[in-house]
């Protein structure tokens, strides 16, 4: 284990380069399941969670190769069905293996994930998609078994769930319908820019989908896909973390590079509201911290609202913002470990009922504080390089779960961050 101890004070300057999208990489990944060609993905980060997504293909039976970014994959002959519980748990994004699985062999068998630090996270709505095309769903010993003797077939699906659209779901529900039997109408699909990039990479496979980016897909079944090279889109949550650090601790100004702006409208947006000069040009936007800071209130939504996963960093810019910011989160309500973290380091932070209160205080102080899952260890390192003194934050494997090299990245804007055993 390693921790992170950061010495606060620094001012951030000059440009970084944004990776690859972890959350687009692992379903991409996964439906490399779908063929027996060879698959090319570009710009996979290189985060614990792509690997242990590449762990649980070889265990299927895939070849993989990674260089520099670039994962080949070839699923000439799948040897397993099963993804196991010691490596389902480990990431829950292993779940999209089961729509893949269902399509090639018409069965799976896939532990469930159980919940995590951020909340319950049921699979209910991918379930009831994959039953919907006609599977065979029993759930034994905490692993769900899927079978479809005869093939699936194509069906009018409604994925909505009590907190809205589930992007996983949507795209398992995808994956499995792009070999059906006839045509699935997906309603309440997720809009997400990652669904629209898996949805992408399948087209380009030789899948028949339309109405990606939309509530309603139309999914034409083929009896097979061939082998595709793909760029996976920009990481536009960790292009809005290294935002918030610019509208925190930046010098004057910095600059995130290799960004889609489109996808990160709802969070400029949030941080011009706050007083930041955003300059968008190209595949770069250009932050200039606040002169004269205010707070915000902001609901998270999903695309294109404000993404739940940039909620832990909004609280640790508001924590030393002037006056009183809301944070509500609507998809996750009990994703607020950070909040009593960063009261620790003297934030002043109230959290019920899935909103947090925060009061801006004049100076955050380092104190030894504890990683807890990745977007609120993302949130720490923000903090933490506001505060006065040094901090702690042990387990800073959850940050590297899904930031690639962040401590470097933000050592080249100017941060003093020292990586060391734990
Ligand atoms: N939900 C259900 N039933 C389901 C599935 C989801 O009730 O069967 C609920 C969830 O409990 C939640 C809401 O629906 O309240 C949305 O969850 P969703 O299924 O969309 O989440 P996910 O697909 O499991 C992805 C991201 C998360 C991100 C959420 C929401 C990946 C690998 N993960 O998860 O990313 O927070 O969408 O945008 O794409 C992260 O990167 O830190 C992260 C947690």
């Amino acid at each position: 284990m390693e921790k992170f101890i950061v010495h606060g004070g620094s001012q951030l300057e000059g440009t970084v380069n944004i990776s690859g999208s972890k959350n687009a990489s692992l379903p991409i990944l996964a439906a490399t399941l779908l063929t027996r060609e060879q698959c090319i993905i570009r710009r996979v980060p290189d985060v614990s969670d792509t690997n242990y997504m590449l762990q649980i293909l070889q265990n299927l039976g895939a070849e993989v190769e990674r260089s520099s970014g670039n994962v080949t994959i070839k699923c000439e002959k799948l040897r397993s069905h099963e993804a196991p519980y010691e490596l389902v748990r480990k990431m829950r994004a292993s779940v999209c293996v089961m729509g893949p699985l269902l399509a090639r062999q018409n069965r799976a068998n896939v532990s469930l994930p159980g919940g995590c630090v951020i909340g319950d996270r049921p699979i209910d709505l991918h379930l009831r998609g994959l039953k919907g095309l006609g599977a065979e769903v029993t759930v034994d010993g905490g692993n769900v078994h899927l079978e479809a003797r005869y093939g699936l077939n194509g069906q009018e699906i409604d994925m909505l769930g009590k907190h809205g659209a589930t992007v996983l779901g949507t795209d398992n529900v995808m994956m499995a319908a792009v070999l059906a039997k006839g045509t699935t109408v997906i309603t309440g699909a997720a809009c997400e820019p990652e669904v629209v990039d898996l949805a992408n990479f399948l087209n380009s496979m030789g899948a028949k989908i339309s109405g990606a980016g939309t509530p309603r897909l139309e999914i034409e079944g083929v009896k097979e896909l061939g082998g595709v090279d793909h760029t996976v889109i920009p990481d536009r949550i960790e292009a809005g973390t290294f935002l918030v650090a610019g509208a925190m601790a930046a010098k004057e100004s910095i600059t995130v590079r290799r960004v889609n702006h489109e996808h990160l409208e709802a969070v400029t947006d949030v941080l011009s509201a706050c007083g930041c000069k955003i300059e968008p040009s190209g595949d770069t936007i250009k932050i200039y911290r606040a002169k004269n800071p205010v707070g915000a209130n902001i609901i998270t939504d999903p695309y294109p609202g404000f993404p739940t996963d940039m909620q832990a960093q909004m609280c640790a810019l508001f924590a030393t913002t002037p006056g009183h910011s809301v944070v509500k989160d609507t998809i996750f309500p009990q994703r607020f470990m950070h909040a009593s973290e960063m009261k620790r380091m003297g934030a002043n932070i109230d959290v019920d009922d899935g909103t947090a209160q925060i009061q801006g205080v004049e100076q955050l102080s380092g104190a030894p504080v504890m990683a807890s899952d990745l977007r609120a260890s993302a949130a720490l390192v923000l903090a933490a390089m506001k505060a006065k003194g040094s901090t702690e934050i042990s387990r800073v494997y959850h940050i590297d779960r899904g930031y690639e090299h962040i401590d470097d990245k933000l050592i080249d804007l100017g941060a003093n961050i020292e990586r060391l055993p734990a």
